[in-house]
C-alpha cells in the first residue's frame, strides 16, 4: 500500500527523501513549475507513499503530513475558520485541542461553544448562522463517550459546517469516519500507525470538497513532516493491523476482568456492554483499540499515587498506541458539559503488547496497594 516496488528498481520499501531543494531541467520547467516535485516543503516520494496509504485506509481525497497529532488538530481547524466563525466542541475533546480553541482561536475571533458528547442529532439546536465547523473525538479522551457521528454529521451539514473527527482511538482499521459524514479525518499518527513511541506524526484526510481548502492552508503555514518520521508510519502502517489486533484482545480481557475486581467501581471502555456508547459503537465501529478508564470505587489522590505506584510492567507517561503499557491518572478540571459523576480517581490504561497473565498481575499488585489507602 502507497508505493509500487517496481518504481524504485524493485526494492520493497520506497526510499526516504532528505529534500528541500529540487533541480528543475530548464528555465521555462522552473518558471510553470512544470514537474512532479518543486520543493521539501511541498511533498516527496516519501510522503506521497505514506499519503497514498492513508488516503486509502481513508477512502479520502488527499492527506496532509504534519510534525504532530496536535497539528493535525491546529491546521484543519486553521483552514476553515476565520474572525466572526462559530465553531462546536465536543467537551470531552483531547484537553490540548481546547487549550489551542480557547486561546488562538479566540484571540482571532472565533466563537466556541462545547456541547455534550451524548448530543446527537440535537447538536442542530446548537448551531448558529455562523458554525462553520464542528468537531468530534470518539471515544471521549480519557473518559471514552461514544458519539453518534451519522447524526451529528447530518445536522452539522444541514446547517453548513464542516464536520471534523478526531479518530486517533479507534484508527481507520476500526472506524472510517469519511464513511459516516466526516470531513475531516484527523489522526495522530504517533500512537498506533508509529506504534512504538518514538516517532510524533499528525495526519489529516479529507473529502474532496475539503482538500483543497486543507491542502492550501497546509502549504500556507509550512509545517511539513520529516522524512524519516513518515517513513518509520509508513513502516508502522505494515504491522498495525496485527499490533491492533492484539491490543485489542489484551484490553477487552483485562477491563472484562477489572470490571469484577473490588476496589473497581466503573470501567470506561465502549466494547463493554455495560459502557453507555456501547450501542453506537457496535453498529458504527469494527474493533476497539488497547486504551481504556477504570474508576476506582472512592478515595482521592493518595488512593490513586498508590495504585500508580505499585505498577511493574506500567510506564507512568502520557501518550498511548506504543508497544508498552502506560497509565495515567486523568484530570478532568477543563470539562463544562462532561464532568460525569465518577466515584473516584479516574485511571487512564494503555494496555501494551505484553503477556495479559503479567499484565493482570501488575494490575491486581496496584489495585491491592489502592485498598490499603482509606481516603
Ligand atoms: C486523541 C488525541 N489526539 C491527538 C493527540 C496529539 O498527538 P501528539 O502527541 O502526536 O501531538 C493525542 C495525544 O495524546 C490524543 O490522545
Amino acid at each position: 500500500m502507497g508505493n509500487d516496488p517496481r518504481d524504485f528498481h524493485g526494492f520493497v520499501n520506497p526510499p526516504v527523501v532528505h529534500a528541500s531543494t529540487v533541480l528543475f531541467p530548464d528555465a521555462a520547467t522552473m518558471a510553470l513549475r512544470n514537474q512532479k516535485y518543486t520543493y521539501g516543503t511541498r511533498g516527496t516520494p516519501t510522503t506521497d507513499a505514506l499519503c497514498a496509504a492513508i488516503d486509502e485506509l481513508e477512502g479520502s481525497a488527499g492527506t496532509i503530513l504534519v510534525p504532530s497529532g496536535l497539528a493535525a488538530v491546529t491546521v484543519p481547524l486553521l483552514a476553515f475558520l476565520s474572525a466572526g466563525d462559530h465553531a462546536l466542541i465536543v467537551d470531552s475533546v483531547y484537553h490540548p485541542t481546547r487549550r489551542f480553541a480557547d486561546t488562538m482561536l479566540k484571540r482571532l475571533g472565533v466563537e466556541i461553544t462545547y456541547y455534550d458528547p451524548h448530543v446527537g442529532a440535537g447538536i442542530a439546536a446548537l448551531m448558529k448562522p455562523n458554525t462553520k465547523v464542528v468537531f468530534t473525538e470518539a471515544p471521549g479522551s480519557n473518559t471514552f463517550e461514544m458519539q453518534d457521528i451519522p447524526a451529528i454529521a447530518e445536522a452539522a451539514h444541514a446547517g453548513g459546517a464542516v464536520v471534523m473527527m478526531d479518530n486517533t482511538w479507534a484508527t481507520p482499521l476500526y472506524f472510517r469516519p469519511l464513511d459516516h459524514g466526516v470531513d475531516v479525518s484527523i489522526h495522530a499518527a504517533t500512537k498506533y500507525p508509529a506504534g512504538h513511541s518514538d516517532v510524533l506524526l499528525g495526519t489529516v484526510s479529507a473529502n474532496t470538497a475539503c482538500w483543497e481548502p486543507l491542502h492550501e492552508t497546509f502549504l500556507t503555514l509550512g509545517c511539513c513532516a520529516a522524512p524519516d518520521d513518515v517513513y518509520q508510519v509508513l513502516r508502522g502502517l505494515r504491522t498495525m493491523g496485527v499490533r491492533l489486533d492484539r491490543h485489542q484482545k489484551s484490553a477487552l480481557s483485562l477491563a472484562r476482568w477489572l470490571e469484577g475486581q473490588p476496589g473497581v467501581s466503573q470501567v470506561l471502555h465502549p466494547a463493554l456492554e455495560s459502557h453507555p456508547g456501547h450501542a453506537i459503537w457496535k453498529r458504527d465501529f469494527s474493533g476497539a483499540s488497547g486504551i481504556f478508564s477504570i474508576v476506582l470505587d472512592g478515595g482521592g489522590t493518595k488512593k490513586a499515587h498508590a495504585f500508580l505506584d505499585a505498577l511493574n510492567i506500567f510506564g507512568l507517561g502520557y501518550s498511548w498506541g506504543g508497544y508498552e503499557c502506560l497509565a495515567v491518572r486523568v484530570w478532568l478540571g477543563d470539562r463544562t458539559v462532561a464532568k460525569g459523576d465518577y466515584e473516584g480517581p479516574v485511571l487512564r490504561l494503555q494496555i501494551g503488547l505484553e503477556d495479559v497473565e503479567d499484565i493482570q498481575a501488575d494490575l491486581t499488585r496496584a489495585l491491592a496497594a489502592a485498598a490499603k489507602v482509606e481516603d
